[in-house]
């Protein structure tokens, strides 16, 4: 299907963007758990309220689009809300956890069948017997869980494999998965994988089975909600790394709305940290075919480090970025471009799957390094016109409630002074 006068819509989309009141994609007081959103933490969530805003900006101009895409996904924000805008979506991640949580948040369960099964699982866990012979068998598990902690998610583990049919199960190990990350010897309100303080550690007596039962309690409302506005659009999930979208056709979707990683995982956000005591309790790596836990980090954007600096990237704006940085330490100017170098296969990869018209709405927050801002909005700009991508509009968000890494010191594009890390970049390019 031809997506109709795209030349048109890029003036109607600039326009209604550049013509937004101040402050109105803050979204400061917006319910960011409404619907399926509340299931599963995950490192640096899109708010939805931007990824449906997005959605519902370029569909008005777009009404015959029916595909939505994130390589990116992540924990499926934008596929929830492409769901409730009646597209069908389809959304990559290379991290196994990231495709469960998506698979539960995207499902419709029947509700009443949920519940029977949910109280059967409670059931099941509270009377089960546990012996350490029982327990799973991974590095450090005693250094990250209490004995007591570990009998009782292995109780729920067993329970679920018991009495919930395998197709079910999805909405049950995302409990499960956030259960182990609260009742963990983990520091919950942080991402990176630090243990509590001795002192807080002694005094640390989770209730597993209740918090479980609470957790499953809180994710039936939101499905209920989802569960309302069936019959659902079509859901694919691929775990494919955004570099190589492997089997996916050229020229296959009409909308790409996703937030990539800010830099490498070493040095911003370690997707595979926050995700592997949950991925060890899962065993998803084996069912899924899927890297090893420890490897994740390493196979996400920017893991592998360039070994010298000369590059042919044609973004002026990185080129200028890693000249100031290298000047200061060329070992961080390299890891710099090891990310913008993959971004740039990405964007490649992305370019190629998207229709001629297609929309692509980036989500991006721009990280300091050695006090240079690095604009990775403008550089995916600059980055994807050689792949036929002409940028549409620009606009920036404030940040009012996103965890993010907190910029560290004094943030300068190159060259400039004065930009700080308060703010978010929305980037809106079509493919020619
Ligand atoms: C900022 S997060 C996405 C968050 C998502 N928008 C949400 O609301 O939860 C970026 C995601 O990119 C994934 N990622 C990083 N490098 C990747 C790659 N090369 N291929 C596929 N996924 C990758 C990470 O695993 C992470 O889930």
């Amino acid at each position: 299907m031809a997506l109709s006068s795209p030349s048109r819509s890029d003036a109607a989309i600039r326009r209604a963007v550049q013509q937004l009141a101040p402050g109105a994609w803050d979204f400061a007081d917006a319910d960011t758990k409404d619907w399926t959103h509340g299931y599963h933490s995950y490192p640096a969530m899109m708010i939805p309220p931007v990824a449906r805003s997005l959605i519902a900006l370029i569909q008005h101009h777009q009404p015959a689009m029916r595909t939505l895409f994130d390589p990116f996904m992540g924990s499926g924000t934008s596929l929830v809300e492409g769901l409730l805008a009646g597209m069908s979506v389809h959304g990559s991640d290379l991290n196994p956890l990231s495709r469960l949580i998506t698979q539960a948040k995207t499902t419709a369960w029947d509700p009443e069948r949920l519940e029977v099964l949910a109280q059967h699982v409670f059931m099941t866990a509270k009377y089960a017997t546990v012996t350490p012979d029982d327990w799973p068998h991974f590095d450090h598990m005693t250094f990250w869980f209490k004995p007591r902690v570990i009998d009782d998610l292995v109780r729920i583990k067993r329970a679920i494999h018991t009495v919930v049919p395998p197709s079910w199960q999805p909405f049950f190990w995302v409990a499960f998965s956030d259960t182990v990350r609260w009742v963990s010897n983990s520091r919950n309100a942080e991402f990176k994988l630090y243990r509590l303080d001795p002192a807080r550690l002694a005094r640390w007596n989770p209730d597993v089975l209740e918090t479980f039962a609470k957790i499953v309690q809180r994710n039936q409302i939101g499905n209920a909600a989802l569960a309302a506005r069936r019959p659902l659009p079509s859901v694919t999930l691929y775990g494919h790394n955004a570099m190589h979208l492997a089997d996916i056709a050229d020229e296959t979707f009409d909308l790409m709305v996703t937030s990539p990683p800010y830099g490498d995982s070493r040095t911003t956000v370690a997707y595979g940290q926050f995700s592997r005591l949950s991925l060890q309790w899962l065993d998803l790596a084996e069912a899924d075919n899927a890297l090893p836990v420890n490897k994740l980090d390493q196979a996400l954007l920017g893991g592998v480090a360039v070994p010298q600096l000369d590059h042919a990237l044609p973004s002026p704006t990185l080129t200028a970025s890693l000249a100031f940085i290298a000047q200061q330490d060329t070992g961080r100017a390299r890891e710099v471009l090891a990310f913008y170098r993959d971004l740039d296969h990405a964007l490649k990869e992305i370019a190629r799957v998207m229709r001629p018209g297609s929309y692509q709405c980036w989500v991006v927050g721009n990280r300091t390094v050695k006090q240079v801002q690095l604009a990775t909005d403008q550089i995916i700009t600059e980055l994807s016109v050689p792949y036929g991508v002409i940028p549409v509009v620009h606009y920036t968000r404030t940040i009012p409630n996103k965890r993010m890494p907190r910029a560290n010191s004094p943030t300068n594009r190159a060259g400039a002074t004065g930009a700080t890390m308060t703010g978010e970049q929305i980037v809106i390019l079509r493919k020619a």
